[in-house]
Order: structure tokens, then sequence, then C-alpha cells
């Protein structure tokens, strides 16, 4: 693997903060809403829909710390682009909206390098204020728009109502998830460079840590991803692509249900991965397998390096989460299976310990209890 050291040239204006939510259209938002809260332990945050005079889309957003999630689904019968979305894609991650400063720049750039642009600025207020807001088109049918929040001081965003406590989240245990971690996008076969040069170009983002396929593969796949970032570096979009192996990758895997290219998974960070593992998994939450083989190999490694985990590696083990490490620190990460049937997109939870990276030395793990899934769907 390799960290990308040199950030290139300083954007011309315009800053983006963090992720701002994640947009999904789904078949039924209302249920899929109720799923992240029950099993995942979202908070219901706000509602747009027919009662609040919006005619033709139910929004639903739920809320954990500073992840923000909203999940659409239109109203009436022959909505063609929203169902047309659904036919191709199912549940999915529509849009990526990220949060930023001096939107007119960003956008202006954009346009000016080719980016094509869904919906120019728009502005939309309520008695807390103004939103900015562009809609850009980046890889598949994925969006990110832009939200210039600098003069708005709501909940959420204008025309949506505030919702209560879920009585039900009273009862469960408190996951801990804090922040979007990174978000990464999955490509048809050689499409990875010419994505991260989109982000390149169009968004002034940079190199931030790449792998390719020399380095990452097991008997059956392989994959190579290029992780692009902001200029502050408070964005991460790691960019897969499948290698060739002796059977199908699962990033074709994912590419041929998904059709197309689009999110594969969204890692949540949390400082406490362990009680975060505990009370996903009382929630209902399954992850992968990965199998003892891995935490005694990962044992005589760590010996052998002289490096110290905090955490009980027993407790690790028992509840399946990864260590990947380098002489600086490490990082804890889980792999949900799939948050629906499609096998699409899926969650990662992750814990860092002065450590940048992405889990490459986990990938080769990761790939066998991934293929064992895929075996099991008759997909190898
Ligand atoms: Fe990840």
């Amino acid at each position: 693997m390799t960290t990308h050291t040199d950030k290139g040239p300083k954007p011309l204006g315009g800053k983006f903060l963090h992720f701002d939510h994640l947009k999904f259209w789904v078949g039924n938002a209302k249920q899929a809403a109720s799923y992240y809260c029950a099993r995942l332990g979202f908070e219901p945050l706000a509602y747009r829909g027919l009662e609040t005079g919006s005619r033709h889309v139910a929004s639903h957003v739920v809320k954990q710390n500073q992840i923000i999630f909203v999940f659409e689904s239109a109203y009436e019968p022959n909505n063609e682009e929203m169902a047309s979305h659904l036919s191709q894609h199912g549940d999915g991650v529509r849009d990526i909206a990220f949060n930023v400063q001096d939107i007119g720049i960003i956008v202006k750039i954009a346009k000016e390098r080719g980016a094509t642009i869904v919906k120019d600025i728009w502005e939309e207020s309520d008695v807390y204020g103004t939103v900015k807001f562009a809609t850009i088109r980046t890889y598949g049918d994925t969006y990110h728009t832009l939200i210039d929040r600098s003069k708005y001081k709501g909940f959420f965003l204008p025309g949506f109502e505030i919702l209560s406590e879920d009585p039900f989240s009273k009862t469960l245990p408190k996951v801990g998830l804090n922040f979007i971690d990174h978000i990464v996008g999955n490509q048809p076969d050689k499409q990875m460079e010419p994505v991260a040069k989109w982000y390149e170009q169009c968004l002034q983002f940079h190199r931030f840590w790449s792998v390719d396929d020399t380095q990452l593969h097991t008997e059956y796949s392989a994959l190579r991803s290029i992780v692009m970032t902001n200029w502050e570096e408070t964005v991460k979009m790691p960019v897969n692509e499948p290698a060739s192996g002796k059977k199908r990758s699962q990033i074709q895997e994912y590419v041929e249900y998904y059709g197309g290219a689009g999110v594969q998974h969204i890692a949540l960070n949390t400082n406490n991965i362990i009680t975060a593992i505990q009370n996903l998994r009382a929630r209902g939450v399954e992850f992968l397998h990965v199998p003892d083989t891995y935490y005694d190999m990962l044992r005589s490694r760590l010996k052998n390096n002289g490096i110290k985990i905090l955490e009980d590696i027993n407790i690790l083990q028992k509840l399946k989460i990864l260590i990947d490490y380098d002489e600086n620190g490490y990082l804890l990460q889980i792999f949900t299976k799939n948050m629906q049937d499609r096998p699409t997109l899926f969650i990662e939870v992750i814990q860092r310990h002065n450590h940048n990276g992405f889990g490459a030395g986990n990938f080769q793990a990761l790939f066998e209890a991934i293929e064992m899934e895929q075996a099991k769907r008759g997909n190898l």
C-alpha cells in the first residue's frame, strides 16, 4: 500500500468541511429508517412528507451523534426517476452530501472542469435561516449535494419537521457511533482511475492512500483502491475496482447486483468499538465471520513486532473485530453483512489509535470471510 504525501496544488477556493448526510433511495423509507434505528442505534431526527406539504416524496431522517442518514421513497405510481433507480440498484445511496464553505466557488470550478451539474445553486429558507445547495453527479447514478449552512441554525434543513424520540430506543443499549470515517465507491473494471481523476479535477481532492492488486489479492479475488480526500483531509472517499482473479471478485459481484458503480460501504467511527459491537450484536446486527486462525496469526505477528494493543484480544476475537497496525498505531474494524437483500451496501465500524489506514492488512482475512459468504450465495 502507498501513503501519498503530495497534496497537489492548493484548492482555488471553497472548502469541504465534512460529510453532511447520506441520502438513500429505498422501497419503503419509513421501514428502512426504523431498521437503522432499531438495529444500528440511530434516533429519529426529522420528517418531510404529505403532512408537511411534500406531495411526491417521503423523507425520514435519522441521526446518531454526527451521522445523519435520510431515507426517501416515492408516494405516487410512475415516479420514473425513483422507480428506475430502485429497479436498477435496489435500496442504495443516492446522494453523499458534503457540508461546504463558499459553495459558489466550488460549483464554478467544478463546472469549468466538466462536472455534470444536476441542479445549479439554489436556496431554501425557513424561520431558522437560509441554506444554499447545489447537486453534481459523481460515479454511476450517485450524486454529491453541496450544502452551505453558514446562514442556517435549524435542526436539519428547511421543510422538515422535528421528530421526537422513539420510545423503543430507551429499552435498547446505546451504540455510540460518532461520525462518518469514510465512504467507499465500487467501480466497474478500469473505472477507478477516471473516477479518482474526476475528484482531483472537479472537486480539487487529492490522493491520500492507495493499494493495487499486486499488494492485495487472494487465490480468488483482488482489488485496487485509491482513497480521495479534500485539502483538509476531513472527507475520505476510497474508490475501488475489481482486479482479475480465478473467480468473480467481490467488487465485481457488487457491480453486477448494483447495476453499476455505487456506494459499497459506509465506515462509522467510534471511540469504543468493543461496547459498540457488543451492543450492535445485542440489537441483532450480523457481522462477517472471521476464522480463529486470523487471531492466532495476529497474536504471533503482534508479539514479533512488539506492538501493544490496549484492548483485550480475547474480547476482540469473541466479537470478531479485526486489527491492522503499523509501527505508529493501529485500527480496529469490523464489517456487517449486507444491509439489504441485494449483496451491495454494508457498514463498517472503525476505531483508530493513531493509524490513518483503511485496513489493508485485513483485506486478506476479509476477502476470505467475504468469499465464504459469496460462496454461500452461489456467486463465487
Ligand atoms: Fe472501509
